[in-house]
């Protein structure tokens, strides 16, 4: 079942997707050459228990930490250690939290320094690819229009999308009903209705869309070690549209950003 929220449950979502929104800003601001993947982490936990709120992951089905940290050919999942950034990288940071009972999830993938300008179309065509996914979302719509609408865009782009992680229900869980993959053909599966929480998260790779799990258990890498980007917004679904709860005031109707109203 795939569970509507009220007004009152969606303005905690709202809250907490805000606070997320706020503190993945700062971590991407702190991303340079030096910095490590856990002086990012130490700072995001720091963030969020300062506003009084948890991280998702930490402790997640074992999870150690508050971001995931992936650099490079790390696709998703990749956990915060003592390695330092270099100029040329590119890292997605993605981090969740829990505030009074509801959960915010959003990612980012920035570069380091300059990067290669491949590396930096893989960011924009990966950034785009959630944009013109979020713009599918209205009630009515269906749950595949999503992925149909990043396949279509991303590989005419000559990039490929990553099957074995999907996006996801959020809500009272971090992960909830219905598992949104970024991959499939329009009009399938599950109608979206008003008050949905979604979780939308393209993983991109510059090369072929296979990936295998190191042995930690968590890193996800691709099998021929292209470079991978993944972007992540929470949205709940309106009649004519969705409010990105990531991006604060960000209102889309019918697949326009119409309004800054909130
Ligand atoms: N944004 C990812 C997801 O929603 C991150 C999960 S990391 C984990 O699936 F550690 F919590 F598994
Ligand atoms: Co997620």
């Amino acid at each position: 079942m795939i569970v509507c929220r009220s007004a009152a449950e969606i303005e905690k979502l709202a809250r907490v997707n805000a606070l997320v929104a706020r503190v993945l800003k700062e971590l991407a601001t702190a991303v340079r050459p030096g910095i490590t993947t856990a002086d990012l982490d130490a700072l995001a936990e720091q963030r969020l228990r300062e506003a009084g709120a948890e991280p998702a992951f930490k402790g997640y089905h074992g999870y150690p930490a508050t971001i995931c940290a992936s650099v490079n050919e790390e696709v998703v999942h990749g956990i915060p250690s003592p390695r330092a950034l270099v100029e040329g990288d590119i890292i997605s940071i993605d981090m969740g939290a829990k505030l009074d009972g509801f959960y915010g999830d959003s990612a980012v993938t920035v570069p380091v320094g300059a990067v290669s300008a491949e590396a930096q179309r893989l960011l924009d065509v990966t950034r785009t690819a959630l944009d013109r996914a979020v713009a599918t979302v209205k009630a009515g719509a269906r749950v595949s229009d999503i992925g149909a609408a990043v396949q279509s865009y991303v590989e005419a782009q000559g990039f490929s999308v990553v099957r074995e992680f999907v996006g996801h229900g959020i809500g009272t869980a971090l992960h909830e009903e219905p598992q949104i993959p970024n991959y499939g053909t329009a009009g399938r599966g599950p109608r979206l209705a008003e008050g949905m929480a979604l979780a939308i998260e393209p993983m991109v790779n510059a090369g072929k869309p296979a990936v295998k799990v190191l042995g930690d258990g968590w890193t996800a890498v691709t099998k021929d070690k292209a470079l991978s980007a993944h972007f992540e917004h929470t949205v709940v679904v309106t009649e004519g549209g969705c409010r990105v709860l990531t991006l604060p005031d960000v209102v889309v109707e019918d697949g326009r950003t119409a309004s800054a109203a909130r």
